[in-house]
């Protein structure tokens, strides 16, 4: 690596990436785990951290103020099965596809490794094609489910050591892939000194998460919760990868999880950029997404979209209306707990999701049921908290639509449709 990435451990109101001051531009409160569904016997125990989202003076990158114990967050019970939405199913076997039929073709005994392999969802194609591979998985729910389907998962978090450790068994990685994964690991520094250890060197780390850009410009506060402890641009990636002898050399807008940038980061020197990487970073230059009032400017319009959100509601408890929510998302605790939705505004939240049913929403703690129980409790509002699988979710419940039922959205804009 040309330069050493921040420091050991977490220096409190320091940049996870470069350690310059980070000031903070929005507080949303006292929050539980947003993964951490419950039984009754859990209430009174539940652990809370306060989220709060700032921006380092230095390297631009938006990140949490405070961090939660990873091991509090991704565990044997981890809840979140990526292959829940066929959607992502899809994109993720058309991911898997792209890598064989580009990035991989004509390498010999090409070696893909996946950091949050999760159920497999990815590796699951890689697999199949018979091509080596592993899949970092630290929740061992999840990666039992890819075991399962003949995915190779080892239960262990990605970091420096790890890394190297593989790369001393089974040599450099071709390709290094991680979704939705990346920006849920404050320690990167640890991460970026794995990914040196392990890429070959004409090798590619390629990654996509929830893109800062998409967030301010739709307002979707809710992708901000303990798992999400970076919002990455093409700015900051690019500075990222700068002190890891790492080049951003390619940028790609996904339209996924409410709006996403794949970022593909090469040895510095060893590819050259694409075009849509400077596009993309003009286009932030020229919407102002690093000036600090663009993100004061956001946290004025999240605080706009809890009152409106919170008015609606009380408005149809008060004309004596039945509300459910749909989706018991991640995203969801920070809805709830940041406006204070409870049972005497949505009486439960219908899920597909075996491992959250039956179970408490964490800090608002809303019944979660299986779809089958919304479908006979027909209500008369579904507000939908898995608003970036909309689309999906409308299509296998248009009865709800087709007899009245009306949907609350509330991004970019709160609304009924
Ligand atoms: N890649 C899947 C997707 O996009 O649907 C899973 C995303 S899920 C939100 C994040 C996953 O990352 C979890 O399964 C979690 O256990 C895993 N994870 C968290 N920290 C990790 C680390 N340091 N190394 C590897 N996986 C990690
Ligand atoms: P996500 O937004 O983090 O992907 O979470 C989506 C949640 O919504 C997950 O708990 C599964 C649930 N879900 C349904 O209940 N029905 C569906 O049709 C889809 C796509 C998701
Ligand atoms: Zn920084």
């Amino acid at each position: 690596m040309s330069q050493p990435v921040s420091m050991s451990g977490p220096r409190p109101g320091r940049c996870r990436v470069c350690d310059a001051d980070v000031v903070e531009f929005l507080d949303l409160g006292a929050q539980p785990l947003s993964d951490a569904f419950l039984t009754p016997k859990d209430i009174g125990h539940e652990f809370f951290y306060r989220l709060a989202v700032g921006r380092c003076t230095g390297c631009t990158m938006v990140q949490l103020m405070e961090e939660v114990p990873r091991e509090r967050m991704f565990h044997a019970e981890y809840p979140y099965h990526s292959s829940g939405s066929s959607v992502m199913r899809e994109h993720f076997a058309a991911t898997a596809r792209r890598f064989l039929d580009t990035e991989l073709a004509g390498t010999e005994d090409p070696f893909v490794v996946e950091l949050g392999c999760n159920d497999g969802v990815m590796l699951k194609t890689v697999h199949e094609a018979g091509v080596r591979h592993l899949g970092f998985e630290p929740s061992g729910s999840v990666g039992r489910l890819a075991a399962e389907s003949g995915v190779r998962v080892r239960e262990a978090f990605f970091e420096e050591s790890s890394a190297a450790d593989l790369r001393r068994r089974e040599g450099a990685a071709d390709v290094i892939y991680a979704a939705n994964t990346l920006c849920h690991i404050p320690y990167m520094d640890s991460v970026l000194r794995g990914v040196d250890a392990l890429l070959a060197a004409d090798g590619v780390f390629v990654f996509e998460d929830p893109y800062l850009g998409d967030i301010v410009e739709r307002t979707s506060f809710d992708q901000i919760y303990d798992e999400h402890f970076f919002f990455f641009t093409a700015r900051s990636v690019r500075a990222m990868a700068r002190r890891a002898g790492l080049e951003l050399v390619g940028v790609e807008r996904l339209p996924v999880h409410g709006g996403e940038v794949r970022y593909t980061l090469a040895r510095a020197g060893s590819r050259q950029p694409s075009p849509a990487v400077a596009e993309l970073l003009a286009e932030e230059e020229a919407r102002g997404l690093a000036d600090p009032r663009t993100l004061d400017a956001f946290a004025e319009r999240v605080a706009r979209h809890r009152d409106e959100l919170v008015a609606l509601l009380r408005r149809l408890r008060a004309e004596g209306r039945t509300v459910a929510a749909y989706g018991a998302t991640a995203k969801s605790a920070t809805v709830t707990n940041y406006c204070g939705i409870g049972t005497e505004s949505v009486s439960f939240v219908s899920d597909s999701t075996p491992a959250k049913q039956d179970r408490l929403s964490p800090g608002m703690h809303l019944p979660v049921v299986p779809p089958e129980v919304f479908a006979k409790a027909r209500p008369d509002y579904a507000l939908l908290f898995a608003w970036n699988h909309a689309e999906e979710i409308m299509r296998k419940e248009e009865d709800f639509a087709r007899e009245g039922g009306r949907w609350i959205l509330y991004v970019p804009e709160v609304r009924v449709v």
